[in-house]
């Protein structure tokens, strides 16, 4: 009699599940608003695959394009805040805007998360509910100035003009963007600690861009032509825009060739690696901050400790997702 009475509560039991499972799509699951700064980002869309594929079957997630405007993102988010999402997710476009983002969530006691465009350190002081997941922007320049300068010791004939000096061009991300500042900093402290001199032909942005790369690019070459040595960018796209207009320029074909490097290591940089055009990249691991971004958020909306997701935690408030240096020697591995 108590097998039975067991058996059939276990089977009740069961149904239930099965009826919330199989209802109304995702009922029940903490809701979570999330903001991108722009959708037509290479690097940003494997972001959002990446939050998208651990929230399955986890939580409903309502995820946006900011069309690279601050006020279209903040009325995003106070449509999640007001729709009553139990944590907003956002990639801000302008990084400043944090701090009016962070008073309003408070305000409603909704965890934020960050990502890919860190605040400032004084705003994320501002409420223990805000969380910062990213990728440390030094270490991605550290790893490009050595990609350059273990090439530079490799191949001595790539100081063209022989005065021992690596004449250079930078191409920036987006002006005050963390990653931008800071590879393009970074990058060159590298080659410089490697004990190479350096001398800077030009430096501008392409907004992280490769179409503005390669018309950038192309005006570059007009002024410096062949004494240009090496070409680094802060990330891929603006890196195979840059390859592009060199390619206009007959590099890449005949034994003539121009050192280029990015940062991301997209399905399209690890091509053109494997094609010899890219000298080298930098893994920005896309997967890897998705997902950071994802358990954290859903600890938040869970009630859960951020601790308890397994990501180590620095400062109380960031999780930081390490680069890796990619060159033709181990690119196979990030395919
Ligand atoms: C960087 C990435 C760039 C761009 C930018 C957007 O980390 O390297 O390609 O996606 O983020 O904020
Ligand atoms: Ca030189």
């Amino acid at each position: 009699m108590k097998k039975t009475f067991a058996i059939l509560s276990a089977l009740v039991v069961l149904g239930a599940l099965f009826v919330s499972c199989g209802g109304s799509a995702d009922a029940g699951l903490p809701k979570m608003g999330v903001a991108i700064y722009k959708f037509d980002d290479t690097f940003m869309s494997y972001v959002r695959n990446a939050i998208e594929t651990n929230a399955a079957g986890k939580a409903t997630i309502e995820m946006v394009d900011s069309q690279n405007a601050q006020p279209t993102q903040n009325d995003q988010v106070d449509a999640f805040l007001s729709k009553k999402a139990k944590v907003i997710a956002i990639n801000p476009v302008d990084r400043t805007a944090a701090a009016a983002i962070i008073d309003k969530a408070k305000g409603r006691g909704t965890p934020v998360v960050f990502f890919n465009r860190e605040p400032l350190p004084e705003d994320m002081a501002k409420w223990d509910k805000v969380y910062y997941v990213g990728a440390k922007a030094e270490q991605s320049g550290t790893m490009q100035g050595q990609i350059v300068a273990d090439y530079w010791k490799a191949h001595p004939e790539a100081d063209t003009n022989g005065d021992g000096v690596i004449q250079y061009i930078m191409l920036k991300g987006e002006p005050g963007h963390q990653d931008a500042e800071l590879r393009t900093e970074f990058s060159i402290k590298a080659i410089v600690a490697a004990g190479y001199k350096v001398e800077k032909l030009a430096e501008d942005t392409a907004y992280w861009d490769r179409p503005k790369a390669v018309e950038k690019m192309k005006a570059f070459f007009a002024k410096f032509g062949t004494r240009i040595e090496v070409v680094l960018c802060n990330n891929d796209d603006m890196a195979l825009g840059a390859i592009e207009a060199l390619r206009q320029e007959g590099f890449f074909t005949g034994g003539k060739y121009m050192p280029v490097v990015g940062v991301d290591a997209t399905a399209p940089a690890l091509q053109a690696l494997e094609q010899g055009t890219l000298l080298g990249t930098v893994l920005n691991d896309a997967k890897n901050q998705g997902k950071a971004t994802f358990d954290i958020a859903f600890a938040l909306a869970t009630g859960k400790d951020p601790a308890s997701t397994g990501w180590t935690i620095t400062d109380g408030k960031y999780v930081w997702v390490p680069y890796q240096m990619v060159t033709k020697d181990n690119y196979t591995q990030f395919k």
